[in-house]
Protein backbone atom coordinates (compact mmCIF):
# COMPACT_ATOMS: atom_id res chain seq x y z
CA UNK A 1 0.00 0.00 0.00
CA UNK A 2 2.04 2.66 -1.47
CA UNK A 3 -0.27 6.09 0.01
CA UNK A 4 0.44 5.22 3.85
CA UNK A 5 4.29 4.18 3.45
CA UNK A 6 7.43 5.63 3.85
CA UNK A 7 7.11 9.59 4.68
CA UNK A 8 3.39 9.86 4.99
CA UNK A 9 3.51 6.74 7.75
CA UNK A 10 6.40 8.18 9.53
CA UNK A 11 5.06 11.44 10.06
CA UNK A 12 1.75 10.09 10.74
CA UNK A 13 3.21 8.20 13.43
CA UNK A 14 5.03 11.43 14.34
CA UNK A 15 2.34 13.84 14.96
CA UNK A 16 0.35 11.26 17.21
CA UNK A 17 3.80 10.91 19.62
CA UNK A 18 4.08 14.31 19.68
CA UNK A 19 0.63 15.40 20.49
CA UNK A 20 -0.52 12.10 22.16
CA UNK A 21 -4.17 14.31 23.59
CA UNK A 22 -4.99 15.90 20.69
CA UNK A 23 -7.46 13.64 19.89
CA UNK A 24 -8.79 12.80 23.04
CA UNK A 25 -12.22 13.37 21.43
CA UNK A 26 -11.86 10.91 18.92
CA UNK A 27 -11.37 7.96 22.34
CA UNK A 28 -15.07 9.11 23.40
CA UNK A 29 -16.73 8.66 20.05
CA UNK A 30 -15.26 5.56 20.23
CA UNK A 31 -17.02 4.78 23.53
CA UNK A 32 -19.52 5.90 23.10
CA UNK A 33 -20.65 4.69 19.94
CA UNK A 34 -18.89 1.60 19.83
CA UNK A 35 -19.56 0.59 23.47
CA UNK A 36 -16.74 -2.07 23.57
CA UNK A 37 -17.73 -5.20 25.56
CA UNK A 38 -15.19 -7.15 27.70
CA UNK A 39 -16.79 -10.46 26.47
CA UNK A 40 -16.51 -8.81 22.55
CA UNK A 41 -14.36 -9.89 19.78
CA UNK A 42 -13.96 -6.68 17.44
CA UNK A 43 -12.22 -5.95 14.10
CA UNK A 44 -10.72 -2.57 13.65
CA UNK A 45 -10.74 -1.46 10.12
CA UNK A 46 -8.11 1.03 8.56
CA UNK A 47 -6.28 1.11 12.31
CA UNK A 48 -3.11 2.61 10.33
CA UNK A 49 -0.50 2.99 13.56
CA UNK A 50 -3.08 1.97 16.02
CA UNK A 51 -4.13 5.20 17.64
CA UNK A 52 -7.31 3.37 18.92
CA UNK A 53 -5.83 -0.19 18.92
CA UNK A 54 -4.05 -0.14 22.37
CA UNK A 55 -7.15 1.30 24.14
CA UNK A 56 -10.03 -1.05 22.39
CA UNK A 57 -7.70 -3.93 23.07
CA UNK A 58 -7.89 -3.73 26.93
CA UNK A 59 -11.68 -2.99 26.45
CA UNK A 60 -12.15 -6.41 24.62
CA UNK A 61 -11.86 -9.90 24.81
CA UNK A 62 -10.01 -9.66 21.21
CA UNK A 63 -9.10 -7.16 18.88
CA UNK A 64 -8.21 -7.90 15.35
CA UNK A 65 -6.23 -4.85 13.88
CA UNK A 66 -6.55 -4.27 9.81
CA UNK A 67 -5.10 -1.95 7.72
CA UNK A 68 -3.78 -2.46 4.19
CA UNK A 69 -0.54 -0.88 5.27
CA UNK A 70 2.48 -3.04 6.79
CA UNK A 71 4.57 0.11 7.85
CA UNK A 72 1.46 1.56 9.77
CA UNK A 73 0.92 -1.94 11.28
CA UNK A 74 4.88 -2.08 12.51
CA UNK A 75 3.70 0.19 15.22
CA UNK A 76 0.53 -1.60 16.55
CA UNK A 77 2.83 -4.99 16.27
CA UNK A 78 5.23 -3.06 19.09
CA UNK A 79 1.72 -2.45 21.41
CA UNK A 80 2.97 -5.77 22.39
CA UNK A 81 -0.72 -6.78 23.41
CA UNK A 82 -1.40 -10.74 23.99
CA UNK A 83 -5.07 -9.97 22.28
CA UNK A 84 -4.44 -8.16 19.39
CA UNK A 85 -4.19 -10.13 16.17
CA UNK A 86 -2.75 -7.92 12.87
CA UNK A 87 -4.43 -8.34 9.43
CA UNK A 88 -2.76 -6.77 6.48
CA UNK A 89 -5.69 -6.09 4.30
CA UNK A 90 -7.96 -2.91 3.44
CA UNK A 91 -11.87 -3.42 4.51
CA UNK A 92 -12.03 -4.41 0.04
CA UNK A 93 -9.55 -7.08 0.70
CA UNK A 94 -10.64 -8.43 4.19
CA UNK A 95 -10.39 -12.14 4.04
CA UNK A 96 -11.33 -13.07 7.62
CA UNK A 97 -13.82 -16.15 8.27
CA UNK A 98 -17.22 -15.60 8.75
CA UNK A 99 -19.88 -14.67 11.73
CA UNK A 100 -16.72 -14.36 13.62
CA UNK A 101 -16.86 -10.31 15.33
CA UNK A 102 -19.39 -8.93 17.53
CA UNK A 103 -18.01 -5.55 16.27
CA UNK A 104 -16.13 -3.71 13.11
CA UNK A 105 -15.09 0.05 14.33
CA UNK A 106 -13.29 2.34 12.22
CA UNK A 107 -12.29 5.66 12.29
CA UNK A 108 -11.06 8.32 9.64
CA UNK A 109 -10.13 5.46 7.16
CA UNK A 110 -13.06 4.30 4.67
CA UNK A 111 -12.58 7.49 2.47
CA UNK A 112 -9.58 5.75 1.16
CA UNK A 113 -11.62 2.56 0.27
CA UNK A 114 -13.24 2.47 -3.50
CA UNK A 115 -14.71 -0.21 -3.32
CA UNK A 116 -17.29 0.50 -0.32
CA UNK A 117 -19.51 -1.83 -2.16
CA UNK A 118 -17.15 -4.99 -1.57
CA UNK A 119 -16.04 -3.96 2.10
CA UNK A 120 -19.97 -3.78 3.38
CA UNK A 121 -19.96 -7.22 2.08
CA UNK A 122 -16.89 -8.40 4.20
CA UNK A 123 -18.58 -6.80 6.76
CA UNK A 124 -21.70 -8.50 6.44
CA UNK A 125 -19.98 -12.11 5.93
CA UNK A 126 -17.62 -11.47 9.54
CA UNK A 127 -20.25 -9.92 11.91
CA UNK A 128 -22.20 -12.00 13.76
CA UNK A 129 -25.95 -11.54 14.31
CA UNK A 130 -26.80 -8.68 15.40
CA UNK A 131 -22.80 -7.77 15.81
CA UNK A 132 -22.73 -3.81 15.23
CA UNK A 133 -20.72 -1.61 12.46
CA UNK A 134 -19.62 1.62 13.48
CA UNK A 135 -17.59 3.78 11.09
CA UNK A 136 -16.79 7.49 11.73
CA UNK A 137 -15.55 9.23 8.52
CA UNK A 138 -15.42 12.44 6.56
CA UNK A 139 -19.14 13.42 4.76
CA UNK A 140 -19.14 14.56 1.56
CA UNK A 141 -20.12 18.68 1.68
CA UNK A 142 -19.00 19.20 5.21
CA UNK A 143 -15.89 21.91 6.25
CA UNK A 144 -13.74 18.67 6.88
CA UNK A 145 -14.16 17.36 3.00
CA UNK A 146 -13.57 21.33 1.96
CA UNK A 147 -10.12 21.48 3.61
CA UNK A 148 -9.07 17.43 2.34
CA UNK A 149 -10.36 18.67 -1.48
CA UNK A 150 -8.63 22.13 -0.98
CA UNK A 151 -5.47 21.46 1.06
CA UNK A 152 -4.33 18.22 1.53
CA UNK A 153 -5.06 17.07 -2.01
CA UNK A 154 -2.85 19.87 -3.15
CA UNK A 155 -0.15 19.48 -0.63
CA UNK A 156 -0.09 16.16 0.62
CA UNK A 157 3.43 14.17 -0.50
CA UNK A 158 1.06 11.34 -1.33
CA UNK A 159 -1.92 13.14 -2.55
CA UNK A 160 -5.22 12.79 -1.59
CA UNK A 161 -8.18 10.86 -4.07
CA UNK A 162 -10.75 10.05 -1.91
CA UNK A 163 -14.31 8.85 -1.71
CA UNK A 164 -16.33 10.75 0.93
CA UNK A 165 -19.90 9.67 2.11
CA UNK A 166 -23.08 10.29 1.81
CA UNK A 167 -25.93 9.63 4.06
CA UNK A 168 -27.26 8.22 0.86
CA UNK A 169 -24.34 6.12 -0.16
CA UNK A 170 -24.41 4.48 3.49
CA UNK A 171 -27.66 3.41 3.37
CA UNK A 172 -27.29 1.71 -0.09
CA UNK A 173 -24.62 -0.08 1.35
CA UNK A 174 -26.26 -1.16 4.03
CA UNK A 175 -29.45 -2.38 2.00
CA UNK A 176 -27.38 -3.93 -0.64
CA UNK A 177 -25.47 -5.70 1.98
CA UNK A 178 -28.48 -7.30 4.16
CA UNK A 179 -27.54 -4.72 7.07
CA UNK A 180 -30.15 -2.79 9.19
CA UNK A 181 -30.76 1.51 7.80
CA UNK A 182 -27.56 2.81 9.54
CA UNK A 183 -28.68 5.77 12.05
CA UNK A 184 -25.96 8.77 11.33
CA UNK A 185 -24.89 10.88 13.76
CA UNK A 186 -23.05 14.05 13.53
CA UNK A 187 -19.62 14.74 15.14
CA UNK A 188 -18.40 17.59 16.16
CA UNK A 189 -15.28 16.94 17.36
CA UNK A 190 -12.37 19.46 18.64
CA UNK A 191 -8.64 18.27 18.73
CA UNK A 192 -7.03 20.18 20.97
CA UNK A 193 -3.61 22.35 21.14
CA UNK A 194 -1.51 24.08 24.03
CA UNK A 195 -0.61 26.96 21.04
CA UNK A 196 -1.83 28.18 17.54
CA UNK A 197 1.07 26.91 16.02
CA UNK A 198 1.07 23.32 17.50
CA UNK A 199 -2.30 23.03 15.11
CA UNK A 200 -0.24 23.97 11.95
CA UNK A 201 2.57 21.39 13.02
CA UNK A 202 -0.01 18.54 13.92
CA UNK A 203 -1.20 19.23 10.32
CA UNK A 204 1.56 19.36 8.56
CA UNK A 205 2.51 15.71 9.90
CA UNK A 206 -0.68 13.89 10.13
CA UNK A 207 -1.52 14.58 6.35
CA UNK A 208 2.37 14.49 5.67
CA UNK A 209 1.68 18.14 3.98
CA UNK A 210 5.22 18.46 3.07
CA UNK A 211 4.55 20.54 -0.45
CA UNK A 212 3.60 23.74 2.47
CA UNK A 213 4.19 24.37 5.84
CA UNK A 214 3.01 24.41 8.86
CA UNK A 215 2.16 27.63 8.73
CA UNK A 216 0.07 27.85 6.15
CA UNK A 217 -1.35 24.29 7.02
CA UNK A 218 -2.21 26.37 10.31
CA UNK A 219 -3.89 29.62 8.41
CA UNK A 220 -5.85 26.77 6.04
CA UNK A 221 -7.18 25.43 9.03
CA UNK A 222 -8.31 28.47 10.80
CA UNK A 223 -9.99 29.78 7.32
CA UNK A 224 -11.94 26.34 6.74
CA UNK A 225 -12.36 24.85 10.06
CA UNK A 226 -12.27 27.46 12.16
CA UNK A 227 -10.21 27.49 15.50
CA UNK A 228 -11.32 28.28 18.80
CA UNK A 229 -9.75 29.16 22.38
CA UNK A 230 -11.42 27.21 25.57
CA UNK A 231 -10.27 26.59 29.35
CA UNK A 232 -6.90 27.98 28.05
CA UNK A 233 -6.47 25.23 25.21
CA UNK A 234 -7.19 26.15 20.83
CA UNK A 235 -9.47 23.74 19.81
CA UNK A 236 -9.77 22.87 16.26
CA UNK A 237 -12.87 21.97 14.82
CA UNK A 238 -12.97 18.60 13.20
CA UNK A 239 -16.77 17.67 11.62
CA UNK A 240 -17.01 13.98 11.22
CA UNK A 241 -20.17 11.71 10.85
CA UNK A 242 -20.76 8.65 12.61
CA UNK A 243 -22.82 5.70 10.99
CA UNK A 244 -24.17 2.75 12.87
CA UNK A 245 -26.35 -0.41 11.63
CA UNK A 246 -26.34 -3.68 12.43
CA UNK A 247 -26.41 -7.67 10.96
CA UNK A 248 -29.93 -8.63 10.69
C1 LIG B 1 -6.10 8.70 8.31
S1 LIG B 1 -5.54 7.06 8.62
C2 LIG B 1 -6.55 6.66 10.03
C3 LIG B 1 -5.87 5.71 10.96
C4 LIG B 1 -6.55 5.47 12.31
N1 LIG B 1 -7.86 4.89 12.17
C5 LIG B 1 -6.62 6.73 13.14
O1 LIG B 1 -7.72 7.18 13.44
O2 LIG B 1 -5.55 7.26 13.50
C6 LIG B 1 -6.27 6.18 7.30
C7 LIG B 1 -5.88 4.72 7.20
O3 LIG B 1 -6.71 4.10 6.20
C8 LIG B 1 -5.95 3.07 5.63
N2 LIG B 1 -6.57 2.62 4.37
C9 LIG B 1 -6.23 2.92 3.09
N3 LIG B 1 -6.98 2.23 2.23
C10 LIG B 1 -7.85 1.49 2.97
C11 LIG B 1 -8.87 0.53 2.64
N4 LIG B 1 -9.16 0.22 1.39
N5 LIG B 1 -9.52 -0.06 3.66
C12 LIG B 1 -9.23 0.23 4.95
N6 LIG B 1 -8.28 1.13 5.30
C13 LIG B 1 -7.60 1.74 4.34
C14 LIG B 1 -4.56 3.69 5.47
O4 LIG B 1 -3.54 2.70 5.27
C15 LIG B 1 -4.44 4.46 6.77
O5 LIG B 1 -3.75 3.75 7.76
Amino acid sequence: MAEFSGVRANLYKESLREFPHARDEDIEVMKKYLAPKDNEVVLEIGAGSGFFSGILSDMVKQLTVSDPSNEQLEEVKDLNKDNIKLVEAGADTLNLEKETADAIWSFGAMHHCFNKTKAFQNFARILKRDGRLVIADVWHGSKLAQHFDDKVAKFCATGHEVAFWTDEFAESLCFLAGLETPKIHDLNIQWKFKTKAEIGTFLYKIHAMTKTTPQECLKGAEEILGIEKKDEMYCLNWPMKVMISKKK
